[in-house]
């Protein structure tokens, strides 16, 4: 049983070869396909980048314009999936029914499931990448009890989504250029992250030649968890705890019920298995949440001060700076969203649209990889030896 590398937590194996995302965590650097971050948050949108990761180049004008259009060919979802979301409690939680709805349209796209076939792998990803947005805000209307609003293709990825979240039938929706811009900035930062939980779960399912969308639910179902994409629900729940406890006057007395290792509670939205300095996400968050909350006249919202005086205090304090930790994307990205409008249990599902063009991206690459084999780890066995059963008056 020695024979293999025990690594729980993959802390030091490489689980493939990528020319994808580049992360130097020491630096706190990003790079996708070479570009770094801040370059394409402030230079691109969102379906540049999507573009990006899955081609391996920006696009130049005719190809900008020939995939913006591919992908709202594709907006709308199969008038049938209504029935289906409708099966869902109201008061499910958005993930859960994200989860399924993902994974259901294996059974709405049959022209494309097979994972080998690559004409049925592109379908399935502009399918995915232009119907996400439709499907987190269906949820979303189901949820609050709204008619469901169909795509506005003339209208941009993000300007879209805002209108069929918070559009009605009854008025015109007007989108707020710099709510716009900040959601595609979200969509942006949040896009691909290299092998991290969730992408590393839909290399995994895709290996065994499932199909597209079922590989991508994977994806959805792991990015739920609190220690992964369910951090920025995670973290804003904590920072309206410590405001309704007393605010900034409570901040010093949460930091020490989170160096107190036994009361379990961390700080979310702080610390990353890889970047052991600063994420430059967060920078580029920070940024945004100042300019929604001011185009807003929130300026003063009570949690944004909060989380920078949190912030402030935790980059100051030896537990953290010992531990290196820092502040990650989802530190700040809860406040933009709730200051736009978005409810706290779909954060995560916005963190899914996003992500959606990297686990794709991700799975092409393994697919087109002459080295790909199914994903399967071996073990270091700790149980018993083999032994015989005893009969049942003897157990
Ligand atoms: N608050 C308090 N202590 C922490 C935190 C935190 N947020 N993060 C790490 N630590 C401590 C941890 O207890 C450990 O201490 P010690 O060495 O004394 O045992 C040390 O720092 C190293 O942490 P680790 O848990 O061994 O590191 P990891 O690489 O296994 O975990 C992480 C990385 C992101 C899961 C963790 O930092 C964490 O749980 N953070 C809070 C959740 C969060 O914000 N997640 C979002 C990540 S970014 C978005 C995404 O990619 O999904």
């Amino acid at each position: 049983t020695g024979m293999f590398t025990y690594d729980p937590g993959f802390l030091s194996t490489a689980s493939c070869q990528s020319a994808i995302t580049y992360i130097d965590g020491d630096k706190g650097e990003l790079l996708y396909r070479g570009y770094p971050i801040e370059q394409l948050a402030t230079s691109c949108d969102y379906l540049d980048v999507c573009y990006l990761l899955l081609k391996g180049e920006l696009p130049n004008e005719q190809q900008r314009n020939d995939f913006h259009k591919l992908v709202i060919n594709h907006t709308m979802v199969n008038e049938q999936m209504q029935f289906f979301l409708r099966g869902f409690r109201r008061d499910a939680h958005p993930m859960a029914v994200l989860t399924g709805l993902v994974g259901g349209m294996s059974a709405f796209y049959h022209d494309s499931t097979d994972i080998n076939n690559p004409e049925h792998r592109e379908i399935a990803a502009i399918r995915l990448i232009a119907k996400m947005p439709t499907l987190v805000a269906m949820a979303y209307k189901y949820k609050i009890g709204q008619p469901y609003m169909y795509p506005l293709n003339k209208l941009s990825y993000a300007g879209n989504f805002l209108r069929m979240m918070f559009g009605t039938p009854c008025e015109e929706y007007v989108v707020n250029p710099v709510l716009e811009r900040a959601l595609d900035r979200i969509f942006i930062l949040h896009a691909d992250h290299e092998q991290n939980a969730s992408t590393s779960t839909v290399r995994l399912c895709g290996s065994s030649g499932t199909n597209p969308f079922a590989a991508i639910a994977a994806g959805v179902a792991c990015l739920w968890g609190p220690s992964h994409g369910g951090a920025n629900e995670a973290c804003l729940n904590m920072l309206e705890e410590i405001q309704a406890n007393g605010g900034v006057a409570k901040i010093g007395e949460f930091i020490e019920k989170v160096k107190d290792k036994s009361s379990g509670v961390k700080l979310m939205g702080f610390g990353h298995r890889v970047y052991k300095n600063y994420d430059p996400r967060a920078k580029l968050m920070q940024e945004t949440c100042h300019e929604v909350l001011t185009e807003l006249g929130l300026e003063n919202d009570p949690l944004f001060a909060l989380a920078k005086k949190l912030e402030q205090i935790a980059l100051e304090d030896d537990y953290f700076v010992q531990r290196k930790l820092y502040p990650n994307v989802d530190f700040y990205s809860g406040i933009v969203q709730r200051a736009i409008g978005i409810p706290v249990n779909l954060f995560t599902g916005i963190f899914a649209l996003a992500r959606t063009v990297g686990w794709i991206a991700q799975l092409n690459e393994m697919i087109g990889d002459p080295e790909y084999k199914i994903g399967r780890p071996r073990q270091l066995f700790t149980g018993s030896p083999r032994r015989d059963v005893p009969p049942l008056n003897k157990r």
